[in-house]
């Protein structure tokens, strides 16, 4: 069981900014990485279909022997993390969680900004999480949908994206925010274009380093550390095997080896 892999998925390419940071923070840790590329995004889909997909892919993960799930995606977090954890022994994690918590730690004023998918806002879940952990936060979200095709265009440091940034990110400013999340796997890839719209004051947060650490403290309670004899890291999508392997050469600190594609219906 210990040297068995953590799973991890996400709607597409985001979630390997998550990966990277487990790969960092658990060198000895081998991941099954699943990108569901044929279905992404999932920000502007409905509960119902998140919660089906999710279901699809834990099954599909279960067949690799995981011994835990790393939901990388926002939109997964927010609307089916609960549901699919309950259907499982293994621990299953979700970005949100940490996220909210290293906000909650950030910030100085209590006044913090969440930027996100629709799908992510819409659910609240965010605000809520932040509510719990500390209810004299107050809480400014906005969706931010364009982000996630630009970076998928590779765009990120372009005039366009800063632009758009500036025109989504100006009300959100405007309640003097000192902590802004961002609460989407893609957002992390355009950082610097966001810190240059926000400001030097206001700190950004990005879930990927909480949820690495969330994630050792459970294999450390569960005492189910890997002995780092045998790493292997493997990849699966759902679509375009090159254009996923591509996308993943960029982030990941590792070379890209094998990206297999999978049929999704057969985990119905
Ligand atoms: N991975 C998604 C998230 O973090 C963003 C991309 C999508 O909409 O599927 O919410």
């Amino acid at each position: 069981m210990n040297n068995s892999p953590i799973g991890i998925f996400d709607s597409g390419v985001g979630g390997l900014t998550v990966a990277r940071e487990i790969m960092r923070q658990l060198p000895d840790e081998s991941i099954v990485y699943f990108g569901d590329t044929a279905r992404v995004p999932y920000g502007s889909k409905s509960r119902d279909t998140i919660i089906s997909f999710s279901r699809q892919i834990m099954k599909f993960l279960m067949t690799k022997q995981v011994k835990a799930i790393v939901v990388a995606c926002n939109t997964a977090s927010a609307f089916a993390l609960e549901t699919i954890a309950g259907e499982t022994d293994i621990p299953v994690i979700g970005v949100i969680e940490p996220g909210a918590k290293a906000a909650n730690e950030a910030t100085e004023n209590g006044r913090i900004g969440v930027i996100a998918t629709e799908g992510t806002i819409k659910s609240n879940t965010y605000s809520k999480v932040l509510k719990e952990i500390n209810p004299k936060l107050q809480v400014f979200s906005k969706a931010c949908p364009l982000f996630v095709p630009l970076v998928e265009e590779g765009w990120q440091y372009d005039s366009v994206t800063y632009e758009i940034a500036d025109r989504y990110l100006c009300d959100i400013m405007s309640y003097g925010i000192d902590t802004l999340v961002l609460g989407c796997t893609h957002y992390p890839l355009i950082r610097r274009t966001i810190q240059k719209v926000v400001g030097e004051n206001v700190t950004l947060v990005s879930p990927a380093y909480e949820t690495a650490k969330e994630l050792e403290s459970i294999l450390c309670d569960k005492d189910i550390f890997a002995d780092g004899r045998k790493v292997v890291h493997d990849f699966y999508v759902s679509d375009s095997v090159e254009k996923f392997r591509n996308f993943a050469g960029t982030i990941l600190p590792c070379e890209v080896g094998s990206v297999e594609c999978v049929n999704m219906e057969q985990y119905n």
